[in-house]
């Protein structure tokens, strides 16, 4: 059984999905938010999963802020970190300690549109298909080994807002899909890529427009 703990910063929708999930091989050991006003933390006790505040704002310095994070973790006797909304920038040393042990979910089908405001980047450069990634934290932000993607259509008239919830609905079905996979050492880091036995899909292929 892997110990997960999943790091929010607001609403906390991904982490509710992965709880939801129920996950065989992956036990979430709590949630931990780096802001105390995160709504996600409120969903984590409703799921009657255990919440940490570690609140950045009360550290003078990132490397302080991520040493009482990591103190935490090893308390926790953690497995396996995943990212869900933490919207907090990790320093190498964070970074490298939790190597191949740490995942985060992105809203755009990476190397395409990292960073932020995905969705209104993605309309405006037309893009016809657009999604989400879940990959393994590396230091250059939204980057490192990808496990999972899932893609949607941009259709006529899409909004930022629009586009996003789409895509949205498919980040809660990927993240715990790739966090399954990850957890039951289907899916693991070798090199800078990931191998194993992955399930073989059946032949599927997104046409947007439509054929
Ligand atoms: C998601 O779109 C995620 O991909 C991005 O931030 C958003 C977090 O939403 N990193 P939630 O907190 O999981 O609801």
């Amino acid at each position: 059984m892997k110990r997960v703990v999943i790091l929010i910063s607001g609403r906390g929708s991904n982490m509710e999905a992965i709880v939801q999930a129920q996950i065989p091989g992956a036990q979430i050991a709590a949630v931990i938010s780096n802001r105390p006003e995160a709504a996600g933390l409120e969903r984590a006790r409703a799921a009657a999963i255990p919440t940490l505040v570690i609140d950045h704002k009360q550290f003078a310095t990132r490397m302080a802020f991520e040493a009482k994070l990591h103190a935490a973790l090893l308390d926790a006797r953690i497995d396996l970190l995943c990212n869900a909304g933490f919207m907090r920038m990790l320093t190498g040393g964070f970074v490298d300690r939790w190597r191949d042990r740490q995942l985060n979910i992105h809203p755009s089908l990476l190397p395409s549109f990292p960073g932020l405001d995905t969705h209104q980047r993605a309309l405006d450069e037309g893009v016809r298909i657009h999604g989400c990634t879940v990959h393994f934290v590396r230091l250059e932000m939204d980057t490192g080994p990808i496990v999972a993607q899932a893609a949607v259509p941009v259709l006529p008239g899409d909004t930022a807002d629009s586009l996003g919830a789409r895509v949205l609905a498919a980040e809660h079905r990927l993240y715990p899909h790739a966090l399954r996979l990850v957890a039951s050492g289907a899916a693991r880091v070798v090199g800078e890529a990931i191998a194993g036995e992955l399930p073989a899909a059946p032949p599927a292929t997104l046409f947007s427009p439509p054929v």
